[in-house]
This record gives C-alpha cells, sequence and structure tokens, in this order.
C-alpha cells in the first residue's frame, strides 16, 4: 500500500511489521467474524503502546526484596477512553488490556439520512473530564462527519488533552478531521487509497461494525 506523500505532522502512520501483518488478514474477505474481531483487539493493544507513549510518569517509593526504590509510575485512572458506537468498542478491550485502569466513555451518533449530519443519540463520559487525557476509538476515519461531531462535544468539557486513534483511514478524511481539528493528533495503521461514493474506504475493509459483530 503506497503512503501518501503530504500528510499533517501529526498524522502517526503505525508501521510496525505485526500491526500491518495484522491489518492484512482482517482486510481479507474471507476472515471469520471470530478472528477480525480477534485480530482488531489484538491490534488494538499494539496501537496502544504508540498513542501511550507521552503518558507521563509519576515517582514512587517501592520496596524490591533488596532494598527500597523510587520507580516509575503512569496514573491510567486520567486516561479516558472514548469509544465511537459501535465499531470503536472493537478497538476498547484491546486498549484496555494495555492500560486497565483507564476510565472509559461512549458516544453514539448516527448518520441523518437527509442532512447527511451527524446526530448525537448517546453521551456517558466519567467525571472530571477536564483533569483527564482522552483518546477516541473509532476503526474507521472515512468522511470525518462522526470524528469531527465526537471531538467538537469532547472539547466542551476541556479535556487536557484529546488523541484521536483508528485503523485505517483516507486522504479525505484525513484532510476533513485535521481541518477541523488540526490540534489532535491521528493514529492509524494505514491511510489507503480514496473514499467512495458511498463513503467506504478504498481498498479498506469493508463496514467495520458489521465485519466486528457478524451483522451482514
Ligand atoms: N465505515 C466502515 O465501516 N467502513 C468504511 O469503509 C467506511 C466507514
Amino acid at each position: 500500500m503506497s503512503t501518501p506523500s503530504a500528510l499533517p505532522d501529526n498524522v502517526h502512520l503505525i508501521t510496525h511489521p505485526l500491526v500491518q501483518h495484522k491489518l492484512t488478514l482482517m482486510r481479507k474477505k474471507e476472515a471469520s467474524t471470530n478472528s477480525f474481531r480477534r485480530l482488531l483487539g489484538e491490534l488494538a493493544s499494539l496501537m496502544a503502546y504508540e498513542v501511550t507513549r507521552d503518558m507521563p510518569l509519576q515517582d514512587v517509593e517501592i520496596e524490591t526484596p533488596l532494598e527500597t526504590m523510587t520507580a516509575k509510575v503512569i496514573d491510567g485512572k486520567k486516561l479516558v477512553f472514548v469509544s465511537i458506537l459501535r465499531a470503536g468498542n472493537g478497538l476498547l478491550d484491546g486498549m484496555l488490556n494495555v492500560v486497565p485502569g483507564a476510565r472509559v466513555g461512549h458516544i453514539g451518533l448516527y448518520r441523518d439520512p437527509k442532512t447527511l449530519v451527524a446526530v448525537e443519540y448517546y453521551f456517558k463520559m466519567p467525571q472530571s473530564m477536564n483533569e483527564r487525557d482522552i483518546v477516541v476509538v473509532d476503526p474507521m476515519l472515512a468522511t470525518g462527519n462522526s470524528a469531527i461531531a465526537a471531538l467538537d462535544r469532547l472539547k466542551e468539557l476541556s479535556p487536557k488533552s484529546i488523541k484521536f486513534v483508528c485503523l485505517l483511514t483516507c486522504p479525505e478524511g484525513v484532510a476533513a478531521l485535521h481541518a477541523a481539528h488540526p490540534d489532535v493528533p491521528i493514529y492509524t495503521a494505514a491511510v489507503d487509497r480514496q473514499l467512495n461514493d458511498h463513503g467506504y474506504i478504498l481498498p479498506g475493509l469493508g463496514d467495520a461494525g458489521d465485519r466486528i459483530y457478524g451483522t451482514k
């Protein structure tokens, strides 16, 4: 897969061989629902390493079997994974495997068939969002409409920081999200060729929600 040459600086393409290998297995049309979901979970855990790379560390005093020392820990509770329903939930468990203390928020959006505008139908977040670092997860950044609406809404809560993580995107999705939220870093395993007329990414992997839940 070729990579677009002019990605904004804050788009992080995760090129680790394990990530690329698992993504290829997921793209195959013959991948079963079971293996698609398992691979997405494994990929989410691998991507979580990259996304949490700059998490702040604190010093704590601990005792090893031999002596006392000052060691580093993260404060996982300050991190909130926000899943854009429903496909975002496919990334959640893998992320939580790596940061089990993180909090979780959910946002539900649907596209109005007449106006194509994203309409919110569910929004549930932990308290004190202004003290937290948010990682928004959705496997596919396609038109960018839901990602933009989710970030608009989350910024109203004045979080300390926001990142956006997807498995796959396309130049149109990156451009739309970056135009609306240039301050939000995007983490992705691939930037595919283009969006088709129905809002699907090409070559892509099809409808992520249907493939995660076997609903087609
Ligand atoms: N959502 C999906 O699930 N797949 C796409 O290709 C685009 C949006």
